[in-house]
């Protein structure tokens, strides 16, 4: 396919994304971070809740978003999974390289936690699945001795944010590369993910067709912005 990158949307805000971080007791204005990394880490997170939407309207991931309760925890973990990035310093956040092992390792892989850190207790106690997923969005983190709950609803509906999160990734501009991912090189990357996903539970997860991802790519390529 072609890698010609299309009109860019006009920037939205994401209310969103701000309204869950209000709802949640945390002040978007006080966030320690640049305008930049916000806006950079807002956007990613409304995308990611948007193309969970699609998903949603499409019945896919065996339908597991279906019920409101369930999609309700998922989309608020979109909104919010990356929040703790913004500890992360601007240079490395928004880095027009790619990064060392060892930078990844000190300022990227602590971000989950340090997300529901900021969210804190209170929402952790609130909103368990959404906390959960959170926590676990990302496998480097149950990597190599860390297990997943042993709950098949949340292996389900973490599959679906994974999924969604890792295409929209993806598709977005980021400062180290110039283009988009294109579908080839998403779903090597996916299968990778899913191959360490499998390893780490015994429960199914959700059938994720040729066609189901195909249908999220493009749709996550027209929602980017
Ligand atoms: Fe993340």
């Amino acid at each position: 396919m072609s890698e010609k990158t299309p009109p860019k949307k006009h920037p939205t805000e994401p209310l969103s994304v701000l309204l869950a971080l209000c709802q949640n007791g945390v002040d978007p204005e006080n966030l320690p971070c640049s305008e930049k990394q916000r806006d950079h880490l807002f956007i990613h997170q409304e995308n990611v809740g948007q193309l969970l939407v699609v998903a949603r309207g499409e019945n896919l991931f065996g339908g597991v978003l279906s019920p409101l309760k369930t999609f309700s925890s998922v989309l608020l973990a979109a909104l919010l999974h990356d929040i703790g990035k913004v500890n992360i310093p601007e240079e490395i956040l928004l880095a027009p390289r790619k990064l060392t092992s060892e930078e990844f390792t000190t300022y990227i892989h602590p971000h989950p936690i340090q997300s529901l850190e900021i969210l804190g207790d209170d929402f952790i106690e609130k909103y368990p699945l959404a906390a959960q997923l959170i926590r676990y969005h990302h496998l480097y983190e149950i990597q190599p001795d860390r297990s997943l709950p042993d709950d098949p609803a949340f292996i389900e509906a973490l599959f679906a944010l994974i999924v969604c999160d890792k295409i929209m990734a993806a598709v977005e501009e980021r400062p180290e590369r110039d283009n988009f991912k294109s579908d080839d090189q998403v779903k090597a990357m996916l299968d990778n993910e899913i191959q360490l996903l499998i390893q780490a539970t015994d429960h199914p997860l959700p059938e994720l067709t040729d066609n189901d991802f195909e249908l999220l790519y493009f749709q996550a390529l027209k929602l980017r912005h």
